[in-house]
């Protein structure tokens, strides 16, 4: 069955594919011809994630899911949220949000945060949300090449390297998209047994 991830971001995109395996084969947003962004206008990652959903489930009527992700920082009251993205400003640079992050946490000692992702699913014209979270620590310098965005600076509880000096496959074992995504993978697995 055909599935199309509502996303631009061909991190992600690789990501997500590895963990579907062959159960679907998924198509991004350039492989079905929409080169807008999709606005994500909501003041939560849950109705944000939906938002895009709808979005493309109304123009082309196809089965379809996507996500939204925010980096939750617990002295911060949760920031930046459902502004992880744009936390320094609409450029979107993963370097000056990740210098204003560490900059907002110079000296402090809990130094806890989680990332949260929801995975919205319309499947046959109904909806679903699948959420997943990885715990850690922001370190207090960047670390690592692999990855993308704030993953230098985000360290996972239990382990003493950042999420960017993990390879894809240890990141997904245990990432909060890894994590939303097992669980949308074993919903579709039973949806494709009963139907
Ligand atoms: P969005 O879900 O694409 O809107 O991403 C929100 C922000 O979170 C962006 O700045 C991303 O770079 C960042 N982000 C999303 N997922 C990850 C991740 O797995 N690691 C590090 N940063 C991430």
């Amino acid at each position: 069955m055909k599935l199309i991830f509502a996303t631009g971001n061909p991190h992600k995109m690789n990501e997500v594919q590895a963990m579907l395996g062959d159960l679907y084969t998924i198509q991004n947003l350039k492989d079905i011809g929409y080169l807008h962004d999709i606005p994500e206008p909501h003041d939560t990652l849950e109705a944000n994630a939906l938002e895009k959903a709808q979005v493309i489930f109304r123009e082309y009527n196809v089965n379809c899911f996507s996500e939204d992700t925010g980096l939750e920082i617990d002295i911060l009251n949760g920031e930046p949220g459902v502004r992880t993205a744009r936390y320094a400003g609409e450029e979107k640079s993963a370097t000056a949000n990740m210098d204003l992050a560490l900059q907002k946490l110079k000296g402090a000692t809990n130094r806890q945060a989680q990332f949260r992702t929801v995975v919205a699913l319309i499947l046959d014209g109904k909806e679903y949300t699948f959420e997943g979270i990885a715990r850690g620590t922001i370190r207090t310098e960047k670390s690592g090449e692999e990855g993308f965005g704030y993953d230098p600076i985000f360290q996972p509880k239990g382990y003493s390297i950042t999420f960017a000096e993990m390879d894809k496959e240890s990141k997904n074992a245990i990432s909060h998209r890894g994590k939303a995504i097992q669980k949308l993978v074993a919903f579709l697995q039973e949806y494709k047994q009963k139907s």
